[in-house]
């Protein structure tokens, strides 16, 4: 529609010149074109009541003098409606302009060039080690990759980075816990499980003794100073961790540039501390190292513990200078739980007043929390669903469905996980990101309405019906129905979409926009009849449409993490 509404700004500028002889910018007329609430008053509205004034008219006249200047090829009508003017948008343009754009362009159609140059770095999932990946995870990870996706579609270089929280006291207490009650081999077979039976356990003693809780942190400080023991301990955390992790980024077809998790960091913070000190924002709070954020209406950051180990701000900020640094980024996106709004305003405000220009450029996208029963997730408390085991009942509940309907299924398994675990996806990131979620499984698996499973089998029937047709070779007829038109006005909006999805920092614009492209096909193909028509040329025409529609499909469910396969 971005090509339709430059041609509408150039017409009204025209009509505004010629009869009132008023000179206009263009893309000021264009961004003021809407979208009518009926779609049978018009595809674009152009309201004229702001020129009310500066012409001493009312807006319907302004509207109507206008509108009856303008003629095009682009549009079928112009007509005036109270203070707007209606633009509907002709047959001939969109197939001539609309479809021939998404067939020239294939994949590449609603990329764009906006980042050629631009670097963005990306930090996203960077879940805790030692504690589980859960739902809570799913948010960062999907939205992460997708703004990944979204970036390079629009030709930025992206590096996406796996912030690992692997440098803490919880590290210092996964430590404890082993010493005291682990075992090498018990943790070998179970993975993750192993370690977070610890780590819970950890817990539960610390309840009963306190004393706990100061050995994990000395544990801790000799991670810091480096003591051999405790590095090798924790490095095999890290690797029994990791394996876990990758086995669900694999599901999600998700891999990372860099993992460099907090650890990576800790010979790096010296030198940013060295820069606090100086600067004398450094303040000694009870044996603690703070800056202090009163002026700014914000708690302090908190910088170093008393014992002397960094606290998480410290390592967001040498993390921040060494990607600067080593990627030179033009942005650099941090995906976390609204839960940590404060933690990146504050660490934003501290390296502003450590002198850095470039903190503008450091964009945190926080998503809404997850719930699980009205309450908190807690690893401590097993109030968590793990990922792996929601993936697990996803793709059994679709392989039943799929022995059900369609028990010859070719590549049964790889269909399953990619709709099983697709349905997940979808669902999660069909909603605006800022929403708070109590999850609840029956919601999560539930695949009627506006599902992945839905845009999945809708992409297989665009499939099924091209493989059916073979090649496409008729004189073709014109665009008639109006279920034909609307297919492709929807296809037409896909450019503008991927850009306000990157502006808005929002993947639930492509989700809700597969959706609008699914409704708009599955109507077509119930009021048009594709391979049955009579006429070559309408079936050679309704064809090209269904390859449009699978062609701008595949991207946008491959913008969301979704995967598209050609069978279900
Ligand atoms: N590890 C953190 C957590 O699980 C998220 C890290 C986000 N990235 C960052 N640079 N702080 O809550």
């Amino acid at each position: 529609m971005q090509n339709c509404k430059k041609i509408a700004a150039g017409l009204i500028a025209d009509g505004l010149k010629k009869i009132y002889d008023l000179d206009s910018e263009l893309d000021e007329l264009a961004g003021m074109l809407e979208y009518p609430p009926d779609e049978n008053m018009g595809d674009l509205a152009f309201p004229c009541f702001k020129y009310a004034k500066i012409l001493r008219n009312a807006p319907p006249k302004i509207a109507a003098a206008v509108a009856e200047s303008l003629s095009s090829d682009t549009f079928s009508d112009i007509a005036p409606a109270g203070g707007y003017i209606n633009f509907k948008i002709s047959n001939q343009y969109l197939k001539n302009a609309v479809l021939t754009s998404v067939e020239e362009k294939g994949e590449k159609y609603g990329s764009s060039e906006m980042g050629t140059g631009k670097t963005v770095v990306l930090d996203y999932s960077s879940p805790n080690t030692s504690k589980p990946f859960h739902i809570g995870h799913l948010g960062t990870t999907v939205i992460g990759h997708c703004l990944k996706l979204l970036h390079e579609f629009a030709g930025y270089k992206c590096i996406s980075v796996n912030h690992l929280g692997d440098w803490g006291t919880q590290n210092g207490k996964q430590i404890v816990a082993f010493k005291r009650w682990g075992d090498k081999e018990y943790v070998e077979s179970k993975g993750c499980d192993g370690l977070v039976e610890l780590y819970v356990k950890f817990h539960e003693e610390a309840e009963k003794d306190p004393s706990l809780n100061d050995e994990a942190r000395a544990e801790f400080k000799k991670m810091e100073e480096r003591d051999p023991e405790n590095i090798a301990l924790w490095k095999w955390f890290l690797d029994v961790s990791l394996k876990e992790y990758e086995m669900t980024y694999k599901q999600l077809g998700i891999t990372f540039d860099y993992y460099l998790g907090e650890s990576f960091y800790s010979d790096k913070m010296p030198a940013q501390i060295q820069i606090m000190r100086d600067k004398g924002l450094l303040k000694l709070d009870a044996g603690a190292s703070i800056v202090d954020l009163e002026p700014y209406n914000m708690p302090p950051c908190l910088i170093l513990k008393s014992d002397g180990t960094s606290l998480y701000p410290a390592r967001d900020i040498a993390a921040a200078v060494y990607r600067k640094n080593t990627y030179n980024f033009d942005k650099c996106i941090y995906v976390t739980s609204s839960g940590q709004n404060l933690h990146f305003a504050q660490w934003f405000k501290v390296m502003e007043l450590m002198g850095y220009d470039w903190v503008d450029q450091l964009v945190h996208v926080p998503y809404g929390t997850v719930s699980i029963g009205g309450a908190k997730l807690a690893t401590r408390t097993g109030n968590v669903v793990l990922l792996k085991d929601l993936f697990r009942q996803s793709i059994e509940k679709v392989t039943e469905i799929m022995e059900e309907k369609n028990p010859d299924l070719p590549d049964k398994e790889a269909t399953a996980e990619a709709v099983g675990v697709g349905a997940i996806v979808f669902n999660y990131l069909y909603n605006s990101r800022i929403k708070d979620i109590n999850f609840t499984m029956e919601s999560a698996l539930s695949f009627e309405g506006s599902t992945g499973p839905y845009a999945q089998y809708t992409y297989a029937r665009t499939c099924s019906i091209l493989e059916k047709a073979g090649e496409i070779k008729a004189e073709e007829a014109e665009l008639t129905a109006q279920e034909e038109a609307d297919v492709l006005k929807v296809l037409a909006k896909f450019p503008e979409r991927v850009l306000q999805a990157i502006e808005e920092y929002e993947p639930c614009v492509i989700a809700r926009y597969v959706i609008d492209v699914c409704t708009a096909f599955n109507r077509f193909y119930r009021a048009c009849p594709i391979l049955s028509v009579e006429d070559e040329g309408t079936k050679a025409l309704r064809l090209r449409i269904t390859k449009a529609v699978n062609t701008v499909l595949a991207s946008a469910l491959h913008l969301i993490c979704m995967r598209t396969p050609e069978k279900i």
